[in-house]
């Protein structure tokens, strides 16, 4: 896979297994759920990846063996050219406040019986950054930036909406001035009409302090204007990665065009115009992920472009396309992308011919 000059993050090889233990004295090893296996990916400074794919796909823990919540069980995380997956002790605990992370639930992921301004002066008191009233300064500085009134810091996270408990999570994720941010479905949880504002609100921080995103969610659709680049997964690996425009005018990756035929479409008449892929079956389960091409069990393009045998028996390595555009099927260069997007987005279609 290529990498250019600028990377904040490479990350090349990452796989992080949770092992399956059985019986209660003697805990043997029966197997491993690979959530991740084998990913390569880079984050350019100042950009914004999104990482998408259905549930149980492995962002999250992608997500967290980046910031070191989790241990890789193999590969390397580069960060501003240090290595990161065997890291301990102190230098872990002096990258760490590079990297901070947003979570989906913002109740969850806040301390009920911390007040706001605790919650958003921990990071600081534990990185022993600043002297106590100047945190206190920090903490009112931050409750501004993200749009909170600075007067609320001794109410609770109950006390706050939704949108205002994730702005609390924005504040509190910013306080170290980390250079990355991994954002784990920020609005996911969000009333539809907030969501919005949590997406600005991330966006001009980013223009603000320079930050580097990536921002993980379910759906294409999330990703779409916030993304410099996407990088789709599926069963613990990267199917395709490019910029956001590529994937959605030209994607090569047949789970990417499934997901992409998905999005629903608010014109009924081009709605009614466009095909819809539906995935036949269940997501693989990762403690055993199919051989060969781990989409072959639901591709709705096997056999329809080459040797089926191949996409059963042969791993489809990640390969460079076009200019950073990578994709991981043996057959990518005969899916004709922007064809299969006018397909699924309807636009200049002929009226859909019956699904594959
Ligand atoms: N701590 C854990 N122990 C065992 N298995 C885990 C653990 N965390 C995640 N998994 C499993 O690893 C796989 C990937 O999970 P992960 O949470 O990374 O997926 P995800 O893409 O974030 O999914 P979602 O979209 O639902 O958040 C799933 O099969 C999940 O059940
Ligand atoms: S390698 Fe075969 S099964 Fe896999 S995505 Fe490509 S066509 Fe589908
Ligand atoms: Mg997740």
């Amino acid at each position: 896979m290529s990498t250019s000059d600028g990377a904040l993050l490479r990350v090349e090889g990452l796989r992080v297994y949770f092992p399956i233990k059985s019986g209660i004295i003697l805990e043997r090893h029966v197997g491993d759920v690979r959530a991740v296996d084998g990913v390569d990916f880079e984050l350019r400074r100042g950009e914004t990846l999104g990482l998408v794919g259905e549930s149980g796909c492995g962002k999250t823990t992608t997500g967290r063996a980046i910031v070191r919540l989790y241990r890789p069980t193999a590969g390397s995380i580069r960060f501003d050219g240090q290595e990161l997956a065997g890291l301990e002790g102190e230098a872990l605990r002096r990258v760490r406040r590079q990297m901070q992370m947003i979570f989906q639930d913002p109740f969850a992921s806040l301390n009920p019986r911390m007040t706001l301004g605790s919650i958003v002066k921990e990071p600081l008191t534990i990185h022993g950054i600043g002297s106590p009233k100047e945190r206190e300064g920090r903490v009112r500085q931050l409750l501004e930036v993200v749009g909170l009134n600075p007067g609320f810091v001794n109410r609770y996270p109950h006390e706050f909406s939704g949108g205002q408990r994730q702005r609390i999570g924005v504040a509190r994720a910013l306080a170290v001035q980390p250079d990355l941010v991994v954002a784990d479905e920020p609005i996911s949880a969000l009333d539809v009409s907030i969501q919005a504002q949590i997406l600005n609100l991330l966006e001009r921080l980013q223009g603000e302090f320079g930050l580097t995103y990536l921002f993980i969610a379910h759906d294409l659709s999330v990703v779409r204007h916030i993304s410099d680049r996407v990088a789709v997964m599926y069963v613990g690996r990267i199917a395709e990665v490019a910029s956001s425009r590529d994937i959605f005018l030209g994607p090569l990756h047949p789970y990417t065009v499934a997901l992409l035929s998905a999005i629903p479409i608010p014109d009924p008449a081009v709605e009614a115009r466009r095909r819809r892929i539906i995935l036949k079956g269940d997501v693989p389960n990762p403690v055993a992920p199919p051989p060969g091409c781990r989409f072959h069990t639901r591709c709705w393009l096997r056999g329809r472009l080459g040797n089926p045998a191949e996409c059963e028996a042969v791993d489809p390595r990640v390969r460079d396309l076009a200019a950073g555009h990578q994709v991981a099927c043996h057959f990518a260069e005969q899916v004709d992308g922007s064809a299969e997007q006018r397909l699924v987005t309807g636009r200049g279609a002929p009226p859909a011919s019956s699904p594959a």
